[in-house]
């Protein structure tokens, strides 16, 4: 695990921007996992900056979002589609037929899960995921449990997720109660994982996660078994490891 607490988010967002633009560089088709939340916006912003200064192209890259909310249409300013448009995918040249987000309006969401997981079986393995992590240790949707599922799959959301989401909508009624995420085992079979954690409200919860026992209690914690783990933290996310 190689864990790096950058003084200012720009120098982290610059950091992890340049692991991005290395592996597109070095593999122009690269498989590209990406999260939304208020975590990457810095990044996508740096990723534009490098696309216009032609450092990187993105015609030939493919890229699976994490999750979606069920029951969002996809013109809400809150979906996950319409998030990837705003920040990233409407300044790049990645092509429209290369981009995968699951689609929470579907009828038969079980079947959207399993469409889901046959892209990417597709495409084998994803050479780079991004994570952010939720305050509760979820990464991607995958909330903590008793036990966690390896693919694609539909989740009600808990509380404290709603809770933490609701300061991008009206009000909390507002926030979908459920959403449809790539599973844990999709994520750690991801050739390289970027794990990018700000602020001190999340300090413990990634100590935690990196440090204490793997648990499904806290699914961030199963990374710790992954073998090509990347951790990028803001000074306050990184402050109790030193
Ligand atoms: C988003 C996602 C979530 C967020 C997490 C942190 O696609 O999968 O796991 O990364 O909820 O959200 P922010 O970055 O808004 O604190």
């Amino acid at each position: 695990m190689d864990i790096r607490i950058f003084a200012s988010n720009p120098l982290l967002n610059t950091a992890a921007a340049g692991l991005i633009a290395h592996l597109l560089q070095a593999k122009p088709n690269a498989v590209l996992g990406l999260a939304t939340g208020g975590t990457p916006v810095g990044i996508y912003e740096e990723l534009i900056k490098l696309y216009t200064l032609q450092h990187i192209q993105f015609r030939e890259a493919i890229s699976f979002n994490l999750d979606e909310y069920v029951g969002l249409p996809e013109t809400h300013d809150q979906s996950y589609h319409a998030y990837m448009q705003q920040h990233l995918f409407k300044h790049i040249d990645l092509p429209q037929s290369n981009i995968h987000i699951p689609n929470g309006n579907a009828t038969d969401l079980e079947a959207e899960c399993a469409r889901y997981d046959a892209l990417l079986d597709g495409v084998k393995q994803i050479d780079l995921q991004i994570l952010g992590l939720g305050h509760n240790g979820h990464i991607g949707f995958n909330e903590p449990d008793e036990g966690l599922v390896g693919g694609t799959h539909l989740v009600e959301l808990k509380e404290e997720t709603r809770l933490a989401n609701a300061r991008y909508f009206n009000n909390l009624a507002e926030v979908p109660t459920h959403a449809i995420t790539m599973g844990i085992g999709t994520i750690l079979k991801a050739r390289t994982i970027l794990l990018v954690v700000r602020g001190t409200d999340k300090a413990k919860i990634v100590h935690d996660a990196l440090t204490g026992p793997i648990t499904t209690e806290n699914p961030a914690s199963l990374l710790q078994t992954h073998p090509n783990l990347v951790v990028m933290l803001d000074t306050e996310a990184g402050e109790l490891f030193s």
